[in-house]
């Protein structure tokens, strides 16, 4: 690019000095620039407005422009802008936080190890099953069990642990202590196969991963309760109480990751009890804790694992050697508290309970479109899977067929392969449900139409 910098757009700089997160670099395509926002709006710098229907990515919550935690951020930049977490030095903000999400987390999960990011929260997890099975006296329980189009992250660890086959492209991976197993996905199940038949299938083969690794190799398994980048995959009724059973029966540790489904995308502050029935060991989070707003993540870690392995029972010369600059970052966890006393008071768990079973009502009715396979989530967290043909290319051509047709009608949907994928920032009502339904059905008629005329 020759341009003079004095003369460039802001969209012609991001392209020169910006890597974006999963972009193609072989691309000419220059980024939108958003501007702004307003509750479940955003603004891009031609002031064109759009319906966020992913919240950013998954995150702010509360929709944009909330000026409470505007100023509980600022306020806490002006009493204490940031102190070390090392060692033995705290600041009041995290311990508040601790103290407030341990009421709230299932069962004994009340140890925190905050992070910057999910993929740091996940990375933390698991660094912690290998530090407690090495204080154990059990050194050799290291790996990993995850699932087919899981999503956990992009740091090294964290990265090797997605099972999407798309983001394995020139990157390396680890590979000596990560094995995958088969996604629960009902839609994808074998011709004839019943559900249960299937959730049966799907636990079993955890099973036979952890006795093909040996039980005593096997450290943990990690899943979400509701896949969300790789599809929004919600599992067969049982399925990850049967895992977590198996789990326990091998004494490999489960951890949960909600780095999406926690703090309201479902209806409640974490899925894993709530809607799936399970305490899991472990539980990581990021994303919606502080509505996006400030950067935060945690590993949430049972009582009773951190107890086997501190105080009188740690280890002889054992130090936890683990976390960051900004773990438990005070201006961060102010705004989760903040995020936190908010989704309180203005009931948002009951708000999403309430408007999410509309969205989805609403979304079911699209089935009746010919190009819409399958419609699958649970409350805010929803995909239309779009499918015209047995040749994946043509599927997933279709689907952000239908995304630049909401683009252009002013609606923002996330575009994953041959799906739409949903999320609105949990304020959302009725209406604004209504007008994405509107939007996104209006789009997949136009791109229905529009085949039908190339096919002529
Ligand atoms: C389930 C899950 N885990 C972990 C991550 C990684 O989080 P981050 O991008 O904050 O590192 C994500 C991000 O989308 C996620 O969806």
């Amino acid at each position: 690019m020759n341009f003079k910098k004095e003369n460039m757009t802001l969209a012609q700089k991001d392209k020169k000095h910006i890597i974006h997160p999963w972009s193609d670099l072989g691309s000419d395509a220059e980024s939108m620039v958003i501007e702004s926002g307003k509750g479940i709006h955003v603004f891009d710098d031609a002031g064109n407005q759009y319906i966020d229907s992913i919240s950013g990515m998954w995150c702010v919550n509360l929709g944009y422009g909330n000026r409470e935690m505007a100023n509980a951020i600022a306020d806490q930049c002006v009493q204490l802008a940031y102190y070390t977490p090392f060692g033995a030095m705290t600041s009041p903000p995290s311990v508040k936080l601790a103290d407030k999400l341990s009421r709230l987390t299932p069962g004994d999960l009340n140890c925190f190890q905050f992070t910057n990011s999910g993929s740091t929260a996940v990375e933390s997890a698991i660094r912690f099953a290998h530090y407690y099975f090495n204080c154990l006296g059990k050194p050799e329980k290291k790996h990993i069990i995850y699932r087919e189009n899981a999503y956990h992250g992009s740091t090294y660890l964290s990265a090797s642990l997605n099972g999407k086959k798309c983001d394995r492209s020139y990157f390396n991976y680890i590979t000596d202590m990560v094995h995958s197993i088969p996604d629960p996905n009902p839609f994808k199940r074998p011709a004839g196969m019943s559900v249960e038949e299937f959730c049966d299938l799907r636990v079993s083969e955890l099973e036979q991963k952890i006795l093909q690794l040996g039980p005593e190799n096997a450290a943990c398994f990690i899943a979400e309760p509701v896949m969300g980048s790789g599809g929004v995959i919600v599992p067969p009724p049982g399925y990850h109480k049967k895992t977590l059973e198996i789990c326990r029966k091998y004494d490999v540790l489960y951890i949960s990751d909600e780095v999406v489904t926690a703090f309201g995308r479902l209806g409640h502050y974490f899925a894993s009890e709530n809607v799936f029935d399970i305490v899991p060991d472990i539980i990581t989070v990021a994303k919606g804790i502080s509505s996006g707003y400030q950067p935060l993540g945690a590993a949430i870690i049972s009582e009773k694992l951190v107890n086997r392995i501190s105080g009188p029972s740690a280890s002889e010369n054992s130090y936890y050697t683990n976390g960051f600059t900004y773990s438990g970052h005070p201006v961060t966890c102010a705004a989760a508290l903040k995020y936190l006393e908010i989704m309180e008071r203005e009931k948002i768990n009951e708000h999403v309970r309430e408007v999410g079973d509309y969205f989805m009502e609403r979304l079911e009715t699209l089935r009746e479109l010919s190009i819409v396979g399958d419609v699958r989530g649970i409350r805010l967290m929803a995909c239309v899977e779009c499918v015209v043909s047995d040749n994946e290319e043509e599927n997933i051509a279709v689907a952000q067929r239908v995304d630049e047709f909401c683009q252009e009608n002013g609606l923002i949907v996330r575009p994953y392969e041959n799906l739409c994928i949903l999320s609105p920032p949990l304020i959302i009502e009725k209406e604004g449900v209504d007008q994405i339904v509107n939007i996104l059905r209006q789009s997949i008629i136009a791109t229905t139409n529009e085949r039908k005329k190339e096919n002529q």
